[in-house]
């Protein structure tokens, strides 16, 4: 197959949209800065436990900076989709979804990460949102798989992927650092039957 299917829109100036119900994802820009820095530092606490350590200057506008550069970069280079999650109500940052490490060649895939605002949990707005991120991966990226690997006690993620039609494929010993510590994980995987 080759890659990408149709011409994936050039983030300089032109914000792709993904757009459903209740939610809004696009890709990240400078002016988020306020916006993210408020709702990742308010969501410390609670995201922590779930995510690689965070570096101490994590909530900084220069690490800010340095991250959206990294995340075009990614993104032109078709090795990384990140997006914001929108709340189309109010128009507010409410969370984050990125689908890493892509793998073009013989394996085209890619592996997702996700974090929604506490407050906002349970709401079936992550749900929303990784269906049009899926979407945008097999329709729009060309890939043909995404991976998602889950803390076994992260019972709210697991349920998550497998509502989503994930399947669980393994576990991995000691598979990524978590908040310092390497930690196993639950692996799970979603084939796009279209390609
Ligand atoms: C994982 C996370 C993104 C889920 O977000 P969410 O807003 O709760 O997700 P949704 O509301 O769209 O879907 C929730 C689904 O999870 C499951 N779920 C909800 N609450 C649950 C709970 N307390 N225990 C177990 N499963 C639960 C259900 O299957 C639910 O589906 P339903 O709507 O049919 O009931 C969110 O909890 C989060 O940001 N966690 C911290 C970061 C994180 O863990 N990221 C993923 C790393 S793998």
């Amino acid at each position: 197959m080759i890659w990408p299917k149709k011409k994936l829109p050039d983030l300089q100036g032109i914000p792709l949209s993904l757009n459903g119900f209740r939610v809004r994802l696009r890709p990240p820009v400078l002016s988020d800065y306020e916006d993210w820095t408020n709702i990742r530092g308010k969501n410390k606490n609670y995201l922590t436990p779930f995510e690689p350590r965070w570096h101490e200057k994590a909530l900084e506008k220069d690490f800010f900076q340095r991250r959206i550069a990294r995340q075009h970069k990614d993104w032109k280079d078709g090795r990384a989709y990140s997006f914001l999650i929108i709340d189309r109500q109010n128009e507010k940052l409410i969370g984050g979804i990125n689908v890493n490490h892509v793998c073009r060649g013989a394996s085209q895939c890619g592996s997702l990460g996700y974090w929604i605002d506490e407050e906002l949990q349970g709401q079936g707005l992550m749900a929303e949102s990784l269906r049009l991120v899926i979407d945008f991966s097999f329709d729009q990226a060309g890939l043909h798989r995404l991976n998602a690997a889950c803390l076994p006690r992260n019972d709210r993620s697991i349920n998550l992927l497998l509502k989503l039609g994930f399947e669980e494929e393994g576990f991995a010993k000691k598979y990524i650092r978590i908040n310092g510590v390497w930690e196993d994980h639950r692996l799970f995987g979603l084939i796009n039957q279209k390609a």
